[in-house]
């Protein structure tokens, strides 16, 4: 049976002296939407999709934190692979630095049972998709750009199929035509193949084109939840407030009245 949601349930996070980092998070991604976890800098987003792996920084203590499949308890790390795909915030660093592109997207596939030469055409097809030429897979993480291995990742995770993905500012370190290529790819991922995604961001540009749920996260908590057009319509939470209200002011027309300086000449 298709697995319809990913939840993570009262997680906290401290660091080794105790300090709160996460507070009593609740968090659901469903299958065929995007929720879009924003919040400030240091609002603790990436600490709770590290968490939703089963993956802490060592600094950070775990309290609870229960990872369900619909409604069955899972072990975290068990999930990533197979149920789970993910594209970090830090790319270098989710690579093995001992390992070729081509190794990686082979040992990807081969969780799937899937060998050599069907896997040659799957990278292949993979490759065009997140726009990367054939030369990247003969290459090491370290010879690559930042942007290079964020799309790499984004190779990967559709590589092994996965029904959920975390991805972590997955487009920061692109140009504006490939982040909008990624963007489009997936919605189209969402909504024809049923992916369910958790999309971390600070770009509410990009959550209003792609998110369906939004959750806002502020010193280690949810603050609000809810629809995408909730949250632009009417947001409930200061934090929430001031993400829209930051939005508007960088997009919206200017107000400042132009001089007419045409009436001035003709005196
Ligand atoms: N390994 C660690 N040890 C101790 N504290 C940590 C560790 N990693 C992160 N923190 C702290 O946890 C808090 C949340 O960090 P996190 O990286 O989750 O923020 P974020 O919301 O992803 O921020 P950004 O938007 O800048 O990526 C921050 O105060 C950070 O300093
Ligand atoms: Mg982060």
């Amino acid at each position: 049976m298709t697995v319809r949601t990913l939840k993570l349930k009262d997680l906290s996070l401290t660091a080794r002296d105790g300090i709160p980092l996460v507070r009593g998070v609740d968090l659901t991604v469903t299958a065929g939407r995007v929720t879009a976890l924003v919040g400030a800098s240091g609002s603790g987003k990436s600490l709770t999709c590290l968490a939703l792996q089963g993956m802490v920084p060592s600094g950070v203590v775990r309290h609870g934190g229960r990872v369900l499949l619909d409604s069955h308890c899972v072990e975290a790390t068990a999930l990533r692979g197979r149920q789970l795909a993910t594209v970090m915030q830090a790319p270098r660093s989710a690579f093995n630095p001992l390992l070729t592109m081509a190794d990686h997207a082979r040992e990807t596939l081969a969780v799937r049972g899937i060998k050599a030469g069907e896997a040659q055409a799957q990278i292949d097809a993979v490759l065009v998709e997140v726009g990367l030429s054939r030369d990247v897979l003969t290459r090491y993480a370290f010879q690559l750009s930042g942007g290079m291995l964020q799309r790499m990742m984004i190779a990967l995770a559709l590589l092994s199929e996965a029904p959920f993905l975390i991805a972590d500012e997955p487009t920061t370190d692109l140009d504006l035509v490939l982040q909008s290529r990624i963007l489009a790819l997936i919605e189209h991922l969402t909504h024809e193949r049923g992916l369910g995604v958790l999309f971390v961001t600070h770009d509410m540009g990009v959550v209003a084109r792609i998110a369906d749920d939004v959750a806002v996260m502020h010193a280690g908590q949810i603050v609000e939840r809810g629809t995408v057009h909730a949250l632009f319509d009417a947001p409930q939470s200061v934090p929430g407030q001031a993400l829209v209200a930051a939005h508007l002011s960088l997009y919206e027309e200017p107000t400042v009245d132009t001089p007419h300086y045409a009436s001035e000449s003709c005196v």
